[in-house]
């Protein structure tokens, strides 16, 4: 454990357990959170456990329930109000299910950046009646509270604003929305999977009535294990049709004859957990938990401006605004082709993804300036493929 004050446990601290770095610069956790030593003991563990033992059941749940705990601090919300979920898809898909969505309240108002699954599960319910209504971004790329407002009226059940764009790594301005919002009596639903892990997020302030996220990117664990965040007032509105035997009041009763969701937010889990994916998540999210997200959100801010300078000396167009307030991890870059730019960088051994026509720079606890400086001077030698 690092002594207090004298180890942040950001940046060069950290490094030494990401073994990646010692071949590339990695710089592509928007996709992927780099593997630590500790996730991978945590998953041989797991594996021995059930070499020596089988089925350890017991063990099982307490990680289950150690995941929901982590989860909670993370946000800053009860236990009882996080579902543990195998994805984001999944918590969604059980949330939405439990919305009325009959006469007059039938519509969804999605942003323009909301995630593929947000979109496509809101385009689900037009089966049940719903009408989905897209906000779309400004001439700057942000889709400010006022573009929400525009769409927002008593005919609105749910708003989904992503708080962080895969895309373009506009941050929304969820407080603001979720205001908007519940003046209407709309319930406000902020998926943060490309924020969770990588900036501070407290429910309490956020004003989003539901919080979705999972491990694989910024919470430094595998994919197939999520989160939903469901404010604890509107759990007995909320009945999941999307359902399963982990969301039943009491797994152990085996019954068949009834449905009975659990009074907490257990009631949007579904089946048996994602056992090693739990392993994981609970070992990459004991990294984050002993940086603090906000020493990471300010070791990224830093990060990003030097990045976002380097970009701008270079004259690249950068979609991402300038203002830490309005972005997190992701920067973004435009490019002339952007397919071959990401496989350049990696010939290069510089990791990194795309989106649209943008390159996409991911910066986490673990990158550190010289990842920075190294990608700028391969952008400088392939100046060509920028916009
Ligand atoms: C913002 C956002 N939402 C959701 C997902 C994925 O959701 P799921 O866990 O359902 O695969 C991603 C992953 O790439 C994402 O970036």
């Amino acid at each position: 454990m690092p002594v207090p004050g004298t180890d942040l446990r950001v940046g060069a601290a950290i490094r030494g357990e990401f073994p990646i770095f010692e071949t590339a610069t990695y710089l592509n956790s928007c996709s992927q959170g780099a593997l630590s030593h500790r996730v991978r003991e945590a998953v041989e563990g797991w594996l021995a456990g059930w070499d020596a033992n089988g089925a350890e059941w017991e063990f099982w749940v307490e990680r289950n329930e150690a995941f929901r705990s982590s989860i909670a601090a993370l946000l800053h919300a009860r236990t009882d109000d996080v579902a543990v979920t195998t994805s984001v898809s999944q918590g969604v898909s059980a949330l939405v299910s439990g919305l009325p969505l009959e006469g007059e309240r039938n519509r969804i108002v999605i942003s323009e950046y909301e995630f593929p699954t947000v979109g496509q599960i809101a385009h689900a319910q037009e089966l049940r009646g719903a009408e989905v209504v897209h906000v779309t971004p400004g001439e700057d790329g942000s889709i400010d509270a006022d573009r929400f407002a525009e769409a927002i009226d008593e005919r609105t059940a749910l708003v989904c604003c992503t708080t962080l764009s895969y895309r373009s790594g506009h941050r929304h301005d969820v407080t603001a929305i979720a205001e908007i919002a519940h003046e209407a009596g709309a319930l406000v639903l902020a998926d943060s999977y490309q924020a969770c892990g990588a900036v501070e997020l407290d429910v309490r302030s956020l004003g989003a009535d539901a919080v979705t996220g999972g491990t694989v990117k910024y919470l430094l664990g595998t994919s197939g294990l999520g989160f939903l965040y469901v404010r604890a007032g509107l759990l007995p509105k909320l009945l999941p049709s999307q359902t399963g035997w982990f969301a039943d009041e009491d797994i152990f009763r085996m019954d068949i004859s009834d449905y009975s969701p659990a009074a907490d937010a257990r009631r949007f889990d579904a089946g048996t957990p994602p056992v090693p994916n739990i392993y994981a998540g609970v070992a990459g999210m004991s990294i984050i938990e002993e940086a603090g997200t906000a020493a990471i959100e300010e070791h990224i801010a830093s990060l990003g401006a030097r990045l976002i300078d380097g970009l701008e000396e270079l004259g690249a167009v950068v979609p991402t605004p300038r203002d830490p307030a309005r972005r997190g991890p992701l920067v973004t870059v435009r490019s002339t082709d952007v397919r071959r730019l990401v496989d350049q960088l990696a010939a290069e051994k510089i990791v990194c993804s795309e989106r649209d026509s943008n390159l996409r720079i991911a910066l986490h606890l673990y990158n550190v300036e010289e990842d920075v400086d190294r990608l700028l001077d391969a952008l400088r030698e392939n100046r060509s493929l920028l916009a």
